[in-house]
């Protein structure tokens, strides 16, 4: 086993993996975790992203993997195996603007892959590392600092509606949502927290490349700062899903309220739009 990092006291510092930490939310939460002390580790495909954290924060650990191949993603947690973490954040994702009697294959099999099959895959991984540390050396290591394992991944408030029109994004984000709770479920026992966030839009350059620069028009959109912070939040209270901002919550929770055929007229109506 490699060495955790050790802070100026000599103590251990936690470590935490960043699936899709290179941009947006996820180097957000990265750079967040870094001035609470993190040892921090950052996953992407984009060598330019990895090159850019490389040169203005040297201290954060880079790994370049394609989360659309599996064979890819299987050698990532091969080399990520010897190396303890207590959090890792499932940041990863794809999405683009087209509805889902618009969606190409290419599109399709990324979305599928990232949202859904790599998700699936990292986490089966990063639950049975985090049971194996704690049998081999966690409590040894951390118990006394009280920070509790945890996984937690990134899925969306789209995927918090439960209707057929749904798009390929919002399904799969559902799913990730059932999976979640899955594994918390699962982990009890082993008293690893698992937390799911479905935020509503979040202003990052990802969500502004998708809207020709300026995503502001969305609505109820919030800064990245605003999103780490209920991230955070939602981790320190142990939340199993945490649905934000509150007036998105709201909504989605009238609507699905409502009887089935006038949830799906209604959005079905509002997404067919072309604006
Ligand atoms: N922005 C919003 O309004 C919003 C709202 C709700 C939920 N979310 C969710 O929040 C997460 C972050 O979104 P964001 O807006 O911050 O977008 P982003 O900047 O594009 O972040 C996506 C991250 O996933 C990584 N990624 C994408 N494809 C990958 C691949 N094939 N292999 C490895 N890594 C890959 C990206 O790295 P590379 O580019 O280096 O591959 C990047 O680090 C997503 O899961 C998204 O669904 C976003």
């Amino acid at each position: 086993m490699k060495n955790l990092a050790k802070d100026t006291t000599g103590n251990h510092t936690s470590h935490i993996i960043i699936v899709g930490g290179t941009s947006g939310l996820g180097l957000a939460l990265a750079l967040h975790h870094q001035t609470l002390g993190w040892q921090v580790s950052v996953v992407g495909s984009s060598a330019a992203k990895i090159a850019d954290i490389n040169s203005q924060h040297p201290a954060i650990v880079t790994y370049v993997c394609d989360l659309t191949e599996p064979n890819q993603t299987r050698t990532l947690l091969d080399n990520l195996s010897d190396i303890p973490f207590q959090r890792l954040i499932y940041s990863a994702g794809s999405y683009t603007n087209e509805r889902i009697h618009h969606l190409n294959q290419a599109d399709s099999d990324q979305m599928l892959a990232i949202n859904l099959q790599a998700f699936e895959q990292v986490f089966r991984w990063a639950s049975s590392q985090l049971k194996q540390q704690l049998k081999q050396q966690y409590q040894s290591l951390d118990a006394s600092k009280g920070n509790r394992p945890s996984l937690v991944c990134i899925a969306s408030i789209a995927g918090t509606m439960d209707y057929p029109y749904a798009s390929l994004y919002a399904k799969s984000k559902r799913a990730m949502i059932a999976t979640a709770s899955a594994y918390r479920a699962a982990l009890i026992p082993y008293d690893i927290q698992v937390n799911c966030i479905a935020s509503g839009y979040i202003d990052t350059q990802a969500l502004r490349d998708l809207n020709d620069g300026d995503a502001s028009h969305k609505p109820f959109i919030m800064s990245t700062k605003t999103a780490v912070d209920h991230i955070m939040q939602a981790i320190d209270d142990d939340v199993e899903l945490a649905i934000f901002p509150r007036s998105m919550r709201y909504i989605t929770s009238a609507l699905n309220h409502l009887p089935k055929p006038v949830l799906n007229w209604i959005l079905r109506s509002k997404l067919d739009k072309s604006s």
